[in-house]
């Protein structure tokens, strides 16, 4: 009889060791000291055995059963020590590691050179207009002394408003020098930065839909010497001091003189380049000093008032800012372009 109880013994403890888990541990208390266990059936022998043997061997299983015990919580317990130690290692997270801040997004790149620009005129007492993009020829054209014949007019140019006789999308912001004339008296120091439409065909520089910024400044003695001026002083404000800004000679119905303004290249610096085409300036816009019709049509005296006004493309400034070579580029939502800005 003891002979069995210790190769039982022998037997159980060395399956508990080479228990690998706590549920393997588990298994092997139910299979001997469970209701239905070895143990249990050995005790429950016990009343067909000889009276005389019955109390040593109900004491020998009972000792067994202590020992088996004692085994199985050794084991549970050296295991499940493993194994948290096993999964904290897994799980190991090292808390004084910098933390990784989420992509916020930014302002779109026109959206910044809007705010740039804004800024930059407020600091020169301009504050900032506005109108609307569905007006009227009388503003975007008559008012802006441009003749009916004037190919701008055009319906290939300009986007006409169907049903609606004389409504278009203003095809520039110069609308709101009118506007803006009409509500208020001089001095006015105003930017209007807004939508233009035209009906050009797209292509790397050319969208109908773009975006300009219109600038009008008009007082007393307002000479064309200011207009440099206040164009140079934003030029520097813009793309840095070194850069020099020139005047050609143009025509604008609505500004007399009219010329066009160039910046010198911020690629090359003047010398010649791919994006300036070698001659060493960019094409920024139109400006000049107010038409006297223009003063007339808003009701202002040409002789008591001048004034000067500008218009430029801001996509245009965009994509010289940041040598951006396709103004489609900014509309293509595609943010491993727009994280560069
Ligand atoms: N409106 C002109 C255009 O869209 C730009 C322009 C030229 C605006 C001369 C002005 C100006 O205010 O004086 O091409």
């Amino acid at each position: 009889m003891s002979e069995q109880l210790t190769v039982l013994e022998t037997a159980a403890a060395a399956r508990i060791a080479a228990c690998a888990q706590a549920a393997d541990v588990e298994q092997l208390r139910i299979e001997y000291l469970g209701r239905k266990g070895a143990l249990t059936e050995l005790l429950k022998s016990v009343s067909s055995l000889p009276a005389a043997q019955r109390p040593a061997f109900g004491a020998a299983v009972n000792a067994l059963k202590g020992r088996l015990t004692a085994l199985l919580d050794q084991r549970r317990a050296a295991l499940s020590g493993a194994e948290s130690a096993r999964a904290l290692e897994a799980e190991r997270l090292d808390v004084s590691l910098p933390g990784r801040a989420p992509f916020a997004g930014h302002r779109h790149p026109l959206s910044q050179v809007f705010a740039e620009i804004t800024d930059i005129f407020h600091g020169l007492g301009y504050t900032v207009a506005g109108g609307p993009d569905v007006d009227d020829e009388w503003h975007n054209f008559d008012a802006l002394n441009t003749p009916a014949d004037h190919p701008a007019r055009n319906v290939q140019d300009t986007f006409y408003i169907k049903d609606r006789p004389g409504q278009l999308l203003r095809t520039h912001t110069s609308t709101v020098q009118i506007r803006t004339m009409m509500a208020q008296r001089p001095p006015l120091r105003i930017i209007a930065p807004g939508r233009c439409y035209r009906r050009d065909a797209i292509d790397a520089s050319h969208l109908p839909v773009f975006h300009q910024c219109e600038g009008l400044y008009v007082d007393r003695g307002v000479t064309l010497a200011d207009l440099k001026a206040t164009l140079t002083y934003f030029a520097h404000q813009l793309l840095g001091p070194k850069v020099r800004i020139r005047f050609r000679p143009h025509f604008f119905p609505f500004t007399e003189p009219s010329v066009e303004y160039d910046f010198s290249c911020i690629f090359c610096g003047g010398a010649g380049c791919r994006v300036c085409k070698q001659s060493g300036w960019l094409e920024i816009s139109g400006a000049g000093m107010v038409d006297p019709n223009v003063f007339r049509n808003v009701g202002y005296d040409p002789e008591a008032y001048s004034g000067f006004a500008w218009g430029m493309g801001v996509e245009r400034v965009a994509m010289l800012k940041y040598g951006i070579n396709d103004i489609r580029l900014l509309y293509q939502g595609d943010v491993r372009f727009l994280e560069q800005f």
